[in-house]
């Protein structure tokens, strides 16, 4: 097939222009996963977020503080130095700085230069993450948090993971607006051959884009088949909702129940995912996970089956969003175009909406 060149593939390569990629500067205002909330302590943890060096530790009345990973006299990353107290002392000359960022102490002087700090930002500790507001402090709104009660009320069982992702957390998002790659990417683990065609339904709205899924009669992958125990060829109805909740965060809740079943006699069984991409850069993202499931709450046994299978899929989008991102590194951007089909629909408008976020700031 003969290609146009990219520069007259036209509607399809405006429409490209008009969608946030690896080039679009980070959202900024909304709540990002810093952290889980057991990797934060009485410890300096050093991590880099949408960009910035961030600093973040634990006071000893259990709140988190998070700040900017800088000194401000000659630029030591705090993260080298003593945490004391709830205060931190740069490795490099020993001045002191408190959990709101203010100078406290310069061992060469007995003041500290007036308005010298350091930036702090707000974090909200919810369930098992702790969240950041990467924006201004004084602008954080926790009401912008999506709800999230299985995540925090207990009675759903919960395992979680993290991985890094060397793409970008666009191209994330994008992979699971679009589960179409089930059948193909995750063929080997949680896809199934009917998954790609079957029959989907969206709602996209403004920051709201969702596609439903009804896979039935399927048959279930091991992952779910073990703990549902419905394990006959074409036995199980799949029911699928796939929900961007904001940059931050997207959520999969799937029922499983036996179809062969009456509806007055069948089970259901309730899974809900947790993906929390987090940029680092513009081509590679934290990518914090949740699982969480309304069954079997305290069989562990099963906690850890379906952890360690559901992580051999997620490393399946990790390496193929990182194949494909070495490959958009390596075409000259004038050279690159993709086409889009009714499938990417919701991607696209979601992509869209994250754009419009950065130029409405801008
Ligand atoms: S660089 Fe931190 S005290 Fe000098
Ligand atoms: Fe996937």
């Amino acid at each position: 097939m003969t290609l146009p060149a990219a520069s007259v593939i036209g509607a399809t390569q405006v429409a490209s222009a008009k969608m946030a990629d690896r080039h679009t500067p980070f959202v900024f205002d909304d709540w990002y996963v810093a952290a889980f909330a057991d990797e934060v302590g009485p410890q300096l943890l050093a991590r880099t977020l949408l960009g910035r060096g961030i600093v973040m530790y634990r006071r000893a009345d259990g709140t988190v503080v998070a700040m900017e990973d800088r000194c401000p006299h000659r630029s030591m990353p705090l993260s080298a130095g003593e945490l004391k107290d709830d205060h931190i002392t740069c490795a490099y000359h020993g001045m002191r700085f408190n959990p709101q960022g203010d100078c406290v102490h310069v061992p060469s002087q007995s003041t500290c230069p007036r308005a010298m700090g350091v930036r702090t930002y707000a974090t909200l500790e919810r369930g098992p993450v702790v969240w950041i507001w990467m924006g201004d402090a004084d602008t954080a709104d926790a009401r912008r948090l999506p709800p999230q009660p299985w995540l925090t009320e207990g009675d759903w069982e919960t395992s979680k993971g993290y991985m890094h992702l060397k793409a970008s957390y666009v191209r994330l998002h994008e992979n699971l607006l679009d589960l179409t790659h089930l059948s193909f990417l995750h063929a080997k683990s949680f896809g199934t051959p009917d998954y790609a065609s079957a029959a989907y339904e969206t709602e996209i709205g403004d920051g709201h884009f969702v596609v439903m899924r009804n896979v039935v009669p399927t048959t279930l992958p091991p992952v779910w088949a073990e703990p549902t125990g419905i394990k006959g060829q074409g036995q199980a109805a799949r029911i699928v909702r796939s929900e961007f909740r904001s940059p931050a965060m997207h959520e999969v809740s799937v029922s499983f129940y036996d179809c062969t079943l009456p509806e007055d006699a069948r089970d259901t069984f309730r899974i809900r995912t947790a993906h929390l991409p987090t940029p680092e850069s513009a081509t590679s993202t934290h990518y914090f996970v949740v699982h969480g499931r309304d069954f079997s709450q305290h069989d562990k046994a099963m906690t850890k089956f379906m952890h360690d299978q559901l992580f051999v899929a997620f490393h399946e989008d990790v390496t193929g969003l990182a194949l494909q991102e070495e490959v958009l590194a390596r075409t000259p951007e004038h050279e690159l175009y993709e086409f889009s089909v009714g499938a990417d629909g919701p991607s696209v408008a979601m992509r869209r909406y994250l754009l419009s976020r950065v130029m409405a700031k801008a």
